[in-house]
């Protein structure tokens, strides 16, 4: 938004803002600051000048000038050098976390792929979507199936990519984790099957796990720099035909860790063979939207009726969010809301309505962040290449991270050792069962250079001193990778 704010109305909006508790010119900051955060002012907008507001408010204008510097050192004005200062939200640069994610004071977070909000874009849907809400705060607030703005804006955008959709085959939940957790505990009952690739995002295995069930992995082909290897389809199919699993969690679209995307050839013979085993496609399409390669494919959806999608606004906006969906045949639909009743009884309205408007124009922030990771991960392989040549890393064609193959079984000591340089790490054996992948690391490219770069120099620094104390990589392999929180 582009504009600027008159005196007049921003002395209709401040109100009665003047309660005599504090200084003027703190009273006049905090509330022009609130009204920044609830978007009654909106971002980008002009203040008046100094002595405009002054006149307008009856206030010298040694009180104007020190309720703006105020505001620009809260970082919600712009420094405005001899022009007037627009608002702003503060630019963090480093993840501000609740208690319990927080990680300590200088340590660069390489455990958790995910990026800040496409803060204007966020910011804005969430201004907007205040006027959205007196429309819906007659209603009683319980909604187990979703607000059906969004649910409508889910649905036309499957339309969109070649998937006919209704809102009634929409079932919005909070976030794509819960969604698996609900579609778990609808289609597979306890000591049941459930195939996963392997490597697979370690919080579905856990969700699995939780479940009762058994994950079926099935190994993806190895690493090669130069082309995508995809997925073994033979033995998908093998273990689909020989263990009947209930059901098969599959990240096609830029699978994490490794970021391959499925071809539209196996998804249309995975989507046969699944239908023929019986078990139910669940595919978890929270990286669809991060393509660098700008890779065509179908939504798995498209190949079958029988297809369970799953979705996210956490990657292509912000996981603070914490809003996805579940896409299904109607009556499985229905079967998830009883289930997810026991869970919630709805997700929160205005994040909602807030995701509506951010669904209805999905691609807006897009632009601007895939270049910025297409930059990352051009500068991260560059890096790896640089510092830990023995290290051999695959190109992702989308997502946020890299998957790693290591020369040697050291995982878990570099997890261990890497917080003493200054890096929380994730290890491979949290990407898989029975240990597997002690040899991998993957690493994410979701922070800006230099972070990137710092964060690899303190691998290198961890890796060389385990080298050079070799009996380290026994010691600190406890065989049990350390539970730190990943996404
Ligand atoms: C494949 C995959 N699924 C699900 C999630 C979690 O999504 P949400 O934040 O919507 O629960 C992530 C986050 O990293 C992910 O990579």
């Amino acid at each position: 938004m582009v504009g600027s704010l008159n005196p007049t109305a921003l002395v209709r909006l401040l109100g009665p803002w003047n309660s005599g508790a504090l200084p003027a010119y703190r009273e006049l900051a905090d509330v022009v600051r609130l009204l920044v955060m609830d978007g009654r002012i909106p971002l980008d907008v002009a203040l008046p000048s100094e002595r405009a507001l002054a006149q307008a408010l009856d206030l010298s204008r040694t009180t104007v000038t020190a309720a703006y510097a105020a505001l620009r050192e809260q970082g919600f004005l712009t420094a405005g050098q001899g022009s007037r200062g627009r608002t702003c939200i503060p630019h963090r640069t480093s993840p501000v976390s609740a208690p319990g994610l927080a990680i300590p004071e200088g340590l660069t977070d390489f455990a958790y792929a995910s990026l800040p909000a496409a803060g204007e874009v966020v910011h804005r849907a969430f201004a907007d979507a205040l006027t959205d809400l007196p429309a819906l705060l007659p209603g009683f607030g319980y909604d187990a199936v979703g607000v059906v703005a969004l649910r409508k804006a889910i649905a036309e955008k499957y339309c969109a990519e070649g998937v006919p959709t209704t809102e009634e085959q929409i079932l919005v939940t909070s976030g794509a984790q819960h969604a698996l957790n609900i579609v778990l505990r609808t289609l597979a009952g306890k000591q049941d099957k459930v195939l996963v690739e392997h490597p697979t995002y370690p919080n579905a295995l856990d969700a699995i796990r939780a479940a009762g069930c058994k994950p079926s992995p099935v190994g993806l082909p190895g690493i090669t720099s130069r082309t995508s290897p995809g997925w073994d389809m033979d033995a998908m199919m093998t273990t689909m035909r020989q263990q009947r699993p209930a059901m098969a969690y599959l990240v096609p679209d830029f699978h994490n860790p490794t970021g391959r995307v499925m071809s539209d050839l196996q998804r249309r013979v995975l989507v046969r063979a699944a239908a023929a085993a019986g078990t139910v496609l669940v595919v978890d399409e929270t990286l669809r939207a991060l393509n660098l390669d700008d890779v065509r494919t179908a939504p798995m959806a498209s190949f079958g009726p029988g297809v369970v999608s799953i979705g996210s606004l956490s990657k292509s906006h912000w996981a603070g969010l914490r809003t996805g969906w579940i896409r299904a045949e109607e009556d499985l639909i229905a079967r998830f809301v009883s289930v997810r009743a026991i869970m919630d009884l709805g997700g929160p309205v205005v994040e909602q309505l807030a995701a509506a408007r951010l669904v209805r124009s999905f691609d807006e922030p897009l632009n601007e962040r895939l270049s910025a990771l297409r930059e990352n991960r051009e500068y991260l392989l560059g890096l790896l290449g640089e510092h830990l040549p023995s290290w051999e890393a695959e190109r992702p064609r989308g997502g946020l991270t890299v998957w790693c193959r290591l020369p040697t079984p050291s995982s878990t000591a570099l997890t261990v050792l890497a917080p003493d340089f200054g890096v929380r790490l994730a290890a491979g054996p949290r990407f898989g069962v029975g240990g597997a992948f002690e040899q991998y690391l993957r690493v994410p490219f979701t922070l800006p250079p230099a972070k990137l770069e710092a964060a690899i120099l303190a691998i290198r620094a961890a890796q060389d001193k385990l080298d050079a104390a070799p009996h380290l990589r026994r010691d600190l392999a406890t065989g049990q990778p350390p539970a730190v929180a990943v996404a």
